[in-house]
């Protein structure tokens, strides 16, 4: 299989280098700075991609690599950091500029001829960040490009297949960065662009069935994007084998347990056990209000419940899980190898053992397990499906939980996810939900005053969920949802909008 590597310098893009290589259908991996020049060597790379970094190449305490990284003979494409720390391998000159370059800069491409550049215009914008910069190049370079303030803004040594550019060509400021990348695979590397997805659910598909054997496997399926498509993966190879385990807490949003169960044991050929909990998740939240500790007892409570259906199962076999890419691989810390600290592998108590773990998605960014999900037949409104926190509803009700809560803001959201739906706004939205901050106010009916609750309507747009902007949903849309709930959730006589970004609020109430 062709391979592009994406050497990590610890830029803030590294992940997104590697989706725009894989969007043009060729494999692209992400490995520290840190990797022996001797395991890059033996991988038959079809091109290596240095990326940014926030070091200055002179400082010794900046990440470095093996110069003779340039002579293995695989195409390398330098990135802003790369592009300074390419010139400066080769016996270049970096210095720090007086001032940074930094936002959309005209570039003026000086070397039309430049394979790199075939199909970009003499002159385009592209995205700066930058103070240091190439101020004299190695022998065998010549500059191809150059803006107001860096007369050097990208060169190459096209014998020898090195190319480098100061500017981000993988964000989507930089208008002709894309086929700047598409030009590096394909013309550069000579790479066919035969990676997709049929041929990734078909090499797993015969890879699972070889390590798993007649063996079973567990899988606990939250009803998230990642551990649905990990499960009808896994069904695809070896259908009754798999066992999906899931615990319906009471928490989930209207009928979606229902929705997950008949998914999955309609359409899908594997063993089904819905473990329904809810009672004993009320129970154990009776009483309680503080945010932590509603979030500490779900949390303690679901693994119990979920390990005791485990140790029910006696053939255990296997153990799977929808472990995605990005959950690996930290971005922007030039550690690509480590583990990130917050990823969702799941503890296992020390009387359970498996045979081995299963992870079919760990190489896939979301976007791609997306893609497999909808070639496996699993429904869009699954494969799309908003983020939906681990305690679910348990973090939008505010104060102590009950069922009542539950059933009312389980009803509120529905009306809301309903009308979104319905005019197809959806798609401009990350997340969106309701929230019941257990504030009552007054109003009037007929007659009559009423005292009933309030519901929040929480949405956001956002990439990352570091930080999030308030959608701007137009009135009639809020109008008619807002109608929808007071007239249709018994007990709801008023609905507001929160409109505050992210920080200083988060997404989630609590
Ligand atoms: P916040 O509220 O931190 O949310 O701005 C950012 C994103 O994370 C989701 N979220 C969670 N997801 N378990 C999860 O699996 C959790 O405890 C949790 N808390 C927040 C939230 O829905 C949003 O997408």
């Amino acid at each position: 299989m062709e391979k592009i590597l994406v050497l990590d310098f610890g830029g803030q893009y590294n992940q997104l280098i590697a989706r725009r290589v894989r969007d043009k259908r060729v494999y692209a991996e992400i490995l520290p700075y840190t990797t022996p020049l001797e395991t890059v060597a033996a991988q038959n790379y079809k091109g290596i991609i240095f990326t940014g970094g926030p070091n200055s190449v002179f400082d010794p305490a900046s990440p470095h690599y093996d110069p003779a990284v340039l002579s293995l003979g695989v195409p390398v494409l330098g990135i802003c950091y790369g592009c300074q720390l390419t010139a400066y391998m080769a016996g270049g000159k970096v210095e720090t500029a007086e001032s940074s370059e930094y936002g959309k800069i005209e570039l003026t491409v000086d070397q039309r001829d430049s394979l790199l550049f075939r199909g970009v215009p003499a002159d385009s914008t592209v995205w700066m960040s930058h103070t240091d910069r190439v101020t004299a190049l190695p022998e065998g370079f010549v500059p191809t490009a150059h803006t107001d303030h860096c007369p050097v803004a990208a060169f190459e040594n096209r014998d020898k297949r090195l190319y480098a550019v100061q500017f981000h060509p993988e964000v989507t400021h930089s208008v002709f960065g894309d086929r700047m990348l598409e030009n590096f695979l394909f013309e550069v590397c000579g790479c066919k662009g035969e990676w997709q997805m049929d041929s990734f659910i078909e090499d797993s598909v015969k890879a699972l069935r070889e390590q798993i054997g007649d063996k079973k496997v567990i899988l606990g399926l939250s009803g998230g994007v990642d551990s649905s498509v990990a499960a009808a993966l896994i069904s695809r190879a070896v259908g009754k084998q798999l066992t999906c385990v899931f615990v319906d807490q009471g928490l989930m949003r209207k009928d979606e347990g229902d929705f997950v169960e008949e998914t999955f044991t309609r359409l899908f050929d594997m063993n089904f056990v819905r473990v329904n909990a809810r009672e004993v998740f009320y129970r154990e939240l009776k009483g309680v209000s503080d945010p932590e500790e509603k979030r500490r007892i779900i949390g303690t409570a679901f693994y119990r419940v979920f390990w005791d259906e485990i140790r029910r199962q006696n053939d255990r076999g296997f153990f799977a899980q929808g472990t995605i890419y990005p959950d690996r691989v930290e971005s922007g810390k030039g550690d690509a190898d480590k583990i990130k600290t917050h990823h969702n592998k799941v503890k296992m108590p020390e009387d359970v053992d498996f045979l081995g773990i299963i992870e079919p998605l760990a190489d896939l960014f979301k976007d791609e397990v997306r893609r497999v999900g909808e070639k496996l037949g699993i429904p869009h409104e699954l494969v799309w499906r908003q983020p939906f926190p681990g305690p679910g509803l348990g973090v939008r009700i505010i104060g102590e939980i009950t069922p009542e809560k539950v059933r009312l803001l389980q009803e509120a959201d529905y009306v809301l996810r309903d009308e979104i739906a319905k005019c197809g706004y959806d798609s401009h939205l990350a997340q969106f939900f309701c929230v019941l901050p257990g504030v009552k106010s007054v109003g009037v009916m007929g007659d009559h005053r009423t005292y009933e609750d309030l519901i929040v309507i929480r949405a956001v747009t956002t990439d990352d969920f570091m930080t999030a902007d308030w959608a701007k949903i137009p009135y009639d849309i809020l109008a008619r949802v807002s109608a929808r709930i007071t007239n249709e959730v018994k007990g709801v006589n008023r609905v507001v909008y929160d409109v505050t970004t992210k920080p200083p609020a988060t997404v989630e109430w609590e």
